[in-house]
């Protein structure tokens, strides 16, 4: 079964650029290989994750994110079942936002879950900087 978790959370005050490589990493390596695909992104104090997986598998990699005390304040914004992948194309690789279409697909996952929750508008209103 298909499972996807939108979250937002707050970088920990010590977090230097060295970490967040590690971060984005390990993510990488880890996420390809147990067939996760989603997008992690980082802008000023904060981190916005996709997830999407194997319900059991994600179920246990979201136990050690939340764990991670690289991050605080985590606020689960989506947490439910799903028919299909949004980022199918990132297979190969847990993906940074690294241009427009990235962004694009992101901004389709969240208009997606429009119907289920309403503050994903104020979500999207993140993203807007990164869409110029
Ligand atoms: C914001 C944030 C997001 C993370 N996302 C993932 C992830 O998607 N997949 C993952 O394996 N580890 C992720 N991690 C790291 C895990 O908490 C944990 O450190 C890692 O899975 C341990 O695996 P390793 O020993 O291979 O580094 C994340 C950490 C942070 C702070």
């Amino acid at each position: 079964m298909l499972h996807t978790i939108l979250y937002i959370s707050n970088t920990s005050e010590d977090l230097t650029k060295a970490g967040l490589d590690a971060i984005f990493n390990s993510t990488q390596s880890n996420n390809s290989e147990n067939g996760i695909t989603g997008v992690l992104l980082h802008f000023e104090r904060n981190f916005l994750q996709v997830l999407e997986g194997d319900s059991t598998i994600l179920e246990t990699l979201f136990k050690t994110i939340r764990q991670d005390p690289r991050h605080k304040n985590i606020f689960i914004i989506l947490d439910k079942k799903i028919e299909d992948r949004i980022f199918e194309n990132y297979r190969s690789g847990f993906s940074i936002l690294k241009n427009k279409s990235d962004l694009e697909n992101l901004k389709q996952y969240l208009t997606d879950a429009d119907a289920t929750i309403p503050r994903s508008k104020n979500i999207a209103g993140v993203l807007e900087p990164f869409l110029l």
